[in-house]
């Protein structure tokens, strides 16, 4: 594989684990805050993530290129609101679909035709992403005034997320 692609590729793992490790600072935050189910959500996103960052891992390994694991810096840990945390988790998605696309585009431009269908499932996945940090986010958004118990409504539906 082409070293730059390689690089990039090695970026985005970290990339994906940086990602997990924002939103397992985000749950830590809910957990303090006693909202068990917004904490719920963000772990099974961490293992999203995760998923996201070995699919990457196998597939470099796959194709025989070594995988080299970089620092992950620490997230934020503070907080100011529930809102202020989906602002930020969607903020975040929309950085990291704008890297699958660059590097989608990279494989694009020096014809590695496996990693650009590889990188297919991340463009889609990515879609995803955002349309669920978007709802939670409108969702809160509609909360008016005090606003304790739908936020404790939202809560209770958010806990219900498979992983
Ligand atoms: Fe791995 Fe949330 O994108």
């Amino acid at each position: 594989m082409d070293k730059k692609l390689q690089n990039v590729f090695n970026d985005q793992i970290k990339n994906e684990l940086a990602s997990g490790y924002l939103y397992l600072s985000m749950a830590a935050w809910f957990e303090a805050a006693n909202l068990e189910g917004f904490a719920h959500w963000m772990k099974v996103q961490v293992k999203e993530e995760e998923n996201h960052a070995m699919k990457m891992f196998d597939f470099l390994n796959d194709r025989g290129v070594r995988v080299v694991l970089q620092a992950i810096p620490q997230p934020e840990i503070e907080f100011s609101s529930v809102k202020e945390i989906f602002e930020k988790t969607l903020a975040h998605e929309k950085k990291v679909t704008a890297l699958i696309n660059k590097l989608y585009e990279l494989s694009k431009s020096i014809d590695d035709y496996p990693a650009s269908a590889f990188l297919q499932w991340f463009i889609t996945e990515q879609v995803e992403e955002e349309k669920n940090a978007t709802k939670i986010l409108e969702t809160i958004k509609m909360i008016k005034g005090d606003g304790s118990a739908a936020l404790i409504m939202l809560d209770r539906e958010l806990a219900k997320r498979e992983g």
